[in-house]
């Protein structure tokens, strides 16, 4: 048996899987972000493992006998988090977190920094960790004094379940401070981060063993063998293993609370300048690019919010068949956006709002501008050299046929629904489990079974196209309204 754990943003996830790949038993806790400042986003890593522990005894309980028989653990988690550790190993200050903006100064300072896009493949997004310990060095200096270490938030759990300091490949490339080509940390960007090699953790692939469970917790748990814990992934590698997505060509289009496009690449060819991230894999010699868009299934729920409504009934009043773009247009950027502006400061919009637009005509407005944002994420994939011709849709906001159909015709991509079952993040953790125990990766990470694959409507692409013309045009408006 194999331990998957996802630890998500609001909360751990953690499945039981056999030898076989099937999931038998699942389990979460959640736990909250706090945000004591504007743009601040912060976790304390304690709630993480009395979340990973309220989990791993509510799976112990639904299946004694498997959880007895486990032989190793993957790890899954946000990316980019900076867990900041003394030489004590205890935590200095709340995890600052991936959609954090404090630090936007301090990334366009590092963005500019000699060969820093270069060696990391990336824009420096103010959301990654090394402009956070930069801001840490200015503003909490007698913090950044006592810095011994810093880890991912799943490399803090991990830490918590073996002792070691271990990152891997997938997470360590949102960080900057990685050569991810070379899938090594590089001098240059530490330098250029104010950090020194010894504050980073040793780094294994995701798919290798990187330690094993410390006795104290396999007694508490009652597994009375060896357990091996893999590297693991960052959330979006780690649900590629989950869906299969491994050679060119394979990719996955999620509606969550953030939005990716992501295509799976067998070799690095980064272009930060279409604001395209481009990561390790969790396996290795393989890399993945992917567009992110802050605010996806965030823009229903904030119109839910504002409507005093639940997103899921907004949804439920559409028709489940789409007859042509809104004459109403809404810009996403509701937290501000990653691909294809990078822009910390930009705000969402609607534009054409008319005095008969109703509660349905917003409804779509925002699922269209979703999917909008999300052709944009696709033509700067395109612009790396990213090919895809159908893509699996995971993630909340696929529920909605309407807003599946609106994304295949404005992706002018078929897009294939997963049946029902386990296929994110924590199924990706799990098989990353099973690689380390020494199964074949490309046996074991194979995509779900489809239950229906949605078809752009060709029909009504041209009058979609036109939209998405109209709507490039407004970002540049928009920002000279907002500055
Ligand atoms: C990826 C990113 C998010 C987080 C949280 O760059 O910031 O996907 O990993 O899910």
């Amino acid at each position: 048996m194999y331990l998957g754990l996802d630890l998500g943003t609001s909360g751990i996830r953690a499945v039981l899987v056999d030898a076989d790949g099937r999931v038998t038993a699942a389990a979460e806790a959640s736990y909250g972000v706090q945000h004591p400042a504007p743009g601040w986003s912060e976790q304390d890593p304690a709630d993480w493992i009395a979340g990973c522990s309220e989990a791993v005894a509510k799976l112990r309980e639904a299946e004694p006998t498997g959880f007895a028989a486990i032989r190793a653990i993957g790890l899954a988690g946000h990316m980019h988090g900076a867990t900041l550790l003394d030489a004590a190993g205890d935590v200095l200050r709340p995890c600052i977190l991936w959609n954090d903006t404090r630090a936007a100064a301090e990334a366009a300072d590092l963005d500019a920094a000699v060969d820093v896009r270069a060696l990391s493949g990336n824009i420096v997004f103010p959301g990654f960790t090394a402009p956070k310990l930069r801001w840490v060095e200015t503003h909490e200096p007698e913090i950044f004094d006592k810095i011994a270490k810093v880890l991912l938030p799943k490399d803090y759990l991990r830490f918590w379940l073996t002792g070691d300091y271990v990152a891997e490949m997938s997470d360590a490339a949102g960080t900057t401070w990685l050569d991810v080509g070379a899938r090594a940390w590089s001098d240059r960007l530490l330098q250029a981060g104010h950090m020194r090699r010894d504050q980073m953790p040793d780094l294994v692939e995701g798919s290798s063993p990187s330690d094993q469970l410390r006795d104290a917790l396999r007694s508490e748990w009652g597994l009375d063998h060896a357990v091996i814990v893999a590297g693991g992934g960052g959330d979006n590698a780690a649900a590629a293993c989950g869906v299969g997505c491994l050679q060119e060509g394979q990719g996955f289009v999620s509606l969550g609370t953030s939005g990716v496009l992501l295509a799976a690449r067998d070799s690095f060819a980064p272009e930060p300048a279409t604001a395209v991230h481009t990561f390790c894999h969790a396996v290795p010699d393989r890399w993945y690019q992917m567009g992110v868009i802050l605010a996806a299934t965030d823009c229903l729920n904030w119109l839910a919010r504002t409507m005093d409504a639940q997103a899921a009934d907004l949804a439920a009043r559409l028709p489940d068949r789409v007859d042509g773009p809104s004459d109403l247009l809404f810009l996403p950027y509701l937290s501000g956006e990653r691909t294809p502006h990078n822009d910390a400061a930009i705000r969402g919009a609607f534009v054409g709002l008319d005095i008969g637009a109703d509660r349905n005509a917003l409804t779509a407005a925002v699922m269209e501008g979703v999917s909008f944002a999300l052709r944009d994420s696709l033509e700067a994939l395109r612009a790396t050299g990213a090919d895809l011709s159908s893509v699996l849709a995971i993630g909340g906001g696929t529920r909605s046929r309407f807003w599946l159909e609106s994304l295949a015709t404005i992706l002018g991509l078929p897009l294939r629904r997963p049946a029902d079952g386990e296929f994110g993040a924590a199924l990706g953790a799990a098989r990353l489990g099973m690689a380390a125990d020494g199964a074949a990766i490309d046996q074991i990470m194979t995509p779900p079974p489809v239950s229906e694959t949605i078809d752009p409507r060709d029909d009504l692409r041209p009058a979609y196209d036109a939209a998405y013309a109209r709507y490039r045009s407004l970002y540049p408006n928009i920002k000279a309204a907002l500055t």
